[in-house]
């Protein structure tokens, strides 16, 4: 029997609206189109075509998955980030909409030739600084081999991977030399807020990705504790934040000496990104 596009939407929407909310209509076009194999923007002028027995078993086991609250980017293995596409498995963290913040705040007003990426994922912030900037090189660190291969495959698909070097690091731990840019997205999330997180997050995504555990600023300690050594002499910080860290990031950095930050608020206006300058030598 063959189906619609159309008939398939609408019994997919049947599953997903009762578990998900308002997010089933976005996440079911998503899908749908995935298993097409077409961009989400096309669906609408194929509706009306039927679709083979092999989409809607795809689609049907995509549902199934999405039922059970794993991500769509995980899902259909893919999420765009800056206007590029990064692979995406359950080993990285989702690059956030809001980390585009610390991309914009960077490439605003800098052009770092050496770059440190501590935790870096997918790769999302040192890739696509690495693109958007061709004269750079950069260190990708993170504790999770895993996450390194995924970013290695993401520096393949990008075209970045003779400019970027991987390294298997408990933060500066493997690390040598200076960048012109230290740049983290860390984990923060407290232990407590942990409990209180949507299943997707919470039970989909490496929990080393999303807290360090306690008061969720332990990453900021040994990274403030370490980055004078690890920072040219002209070199910047910048670092993903809590909506409510500023205050708390800024004292432990300034208590190792980097008096100048600067507080940078994300689309929705909440204080998203820290930006601190190599304290001067006197
Ligand atoms: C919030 S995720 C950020 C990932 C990516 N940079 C992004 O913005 O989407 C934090 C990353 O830090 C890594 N990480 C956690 N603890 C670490 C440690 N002790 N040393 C190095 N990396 C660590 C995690 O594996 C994870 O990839």
């Amino acid at each position: 029997m063959t189906q619609t596009a159309q008939e398939l939407l609408s019994w997919g929407l049947d599953q997903l609206t009762p578990v998900l909310g308002d997010t089933a209509r976005t996440d079911a076009r998503s899908l749908l189109a995935h298993a097409i194999g077409i961009e989400r923007g096309m669906l609408s002028i194929q509706m009306l075509d039927s679709v083979g027995s092999d989409v809607i078993e795809q689609y049907k086991k995509m549902l199934a998955q999405r039922l059970q609250r794993q991500p769509v980017s995980q899902i259909i293995g893919v999420r765009e980030f800056w206007g590029r596409r990064f692979i995406v498995t359950p080993d990285v963290l989702d690059p956030r909409p809001d980390t585009e913040t610390l991309i914009e705040e960077i490439l605003k007003e800098h052009a770092p030739k050496t770059i440190l990426d501590l935790g870096t994922g997918s790769g999302c912030i040192l890739l696509t600084l690495l693109s958007e900037l061709p004269e750079a090189t950069g260190v990708a660190v993170d504790l999770s081999q895993d996450a390194l291969d995924v970013a290695n495959d993401n520096a393949n698909a990008l075209d970045v991977k003779d400019r970027v070097k991987f390294v298997q690091s408990d933060w500066f731990q493997n690390i040598d030399g200076q960048f012109d840019l230290i740049v983290s997205n860390p984990p923060y999330i407290t232990a407590t807020a942990m409990d209180e997180i949507e299943p997707e997050v919470r039970d989909w995504e490496p929990r080393m990705a999303l807290t360090p555990e306690g008061d969720g600023l332990d990453a900021y300690r040994i990274i403030a504790s370490k980055a004078e050594t690890y920072l040219s002499r002209n070199g910047h910080i910048f670092l993903e934040i809590g909506w409510d860290q500023a205050a708390a990031v800024m004292d432990i950095f300034k208590a190792k000496g980097f008096e100048n930050g600067r507080c940078i608020q994300d689309l929705a206006n909440k204080d998203r990104v820290l930006h601190f300058c190599a304290p001067k030598i006197a």
